[in-house]
């Protein structure tokens, strides 16, 4: 009976790390500039969107206008599509609030941007640069790890990591600058040789490297849904 509920404890574990929705689905929706008249908005959905749309407009209560592609794509191990709009003839260094459709999570009030400085505007900025930046929580960077890993490398109780930072610190920067890495969604078979990951079959392992990812982009739509995210590497590390 001893090894029968050991076994069902794991079976349970791996289950609630495999389910690809994360803890809230919050669509992962992210801003990225298209020059400074144009926002790239982009968020997934669990199934193919033939005409993802985003509405957007000036004010809160007024998204008149709506930009929509035909640009909904996966890839096969994954659990998402990542849906692409740009939003274009905006004009430079502007608030606009906006909404996608459709969301995982339904409806939601309107969203917020603000577009580009005119290219050779001399006034200071600030930006916000990350790089080496892990997903957090459950499938991340928390205050447990696996074996082996050091004390200092742990959050301590309580203590805030790059992403809470990140969200509170971001009515001081325009936009966030990461050259990478990106999640760590591919260390999924060392976390569980760790035993920080419950142990999976290899051949599911797609599973708990999608998991991470979700979590990843899921966490970040603190700051991505209105901040403008640079990146320049692979969705991985
Ligand atoms: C949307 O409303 C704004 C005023 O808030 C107006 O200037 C703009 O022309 C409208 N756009 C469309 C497509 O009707
Ligand atoms: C994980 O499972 C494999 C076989 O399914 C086993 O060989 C390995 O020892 C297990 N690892 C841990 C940490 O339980
Ligand atoms: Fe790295």
């Amino acid at each position: 009976m001893k090894s029968t509920a050991a076994f069902s404890a794991l079976v349970c574990g791996a289950a609630a790390i495999l389910n690809p929705r994360g803890p809230d689905a919050a669509g992962q929706i992210r801003l990225a500039y298209h020059g400074h008249e144009g926002m790239m908005v982009s968020w997934n959905t669990f199934e193919h969107v033939a005409a993802p749309e985003v509405k957007w407009g000036l004010s809160k209560d007024n998204l008149n206008n709506t930009a929509s592609s035909d640009t909904s794509v996966t890839y096969p191990t994954s659990s998402t599509y990542n849906n692409h709009v740009l939003v274009s003839g905006l004009k430079p260094d502007t608030t606009y609030y906006y909404l996608p459709s459709p969301l995982p999570q339904g409806n939601h009030e309107p969203y917020t941007f603000t577009t580009a400085r005119e290219a050779g505007n001399a006034q200071s900025y600030s930006v916000a640069v990350v790089i080496d930046l892990g997903t957090m929580g459950r499938l991340g960077l928390t205050d447990h790890a696996g074996k082996g890993v050091r004390p200092e490398n742990i959050l301590k109780p309580g203590e805030r990591n790059t992403i809470d930072s990140l969200g509170n610190t971001k009515d001081s920067w325009d936009f966030i600058l990461h050259p990478g890495d990106i999640a760590y969604a591919d260390y999924w078979l060392k976390e569980e040789i760790q035993e920080f990951l419950p142990n999976t079959t290899i051949a599911d392992g797609y599973k708990v490297y999608e998991a991470i990812l979700n979590d990843f982009f899921d966490e970040m739509t603190v700051v991505t849904e209105s901040k403008p995210t640079m990146r320049a590497t692979s969705p991985t590390t």
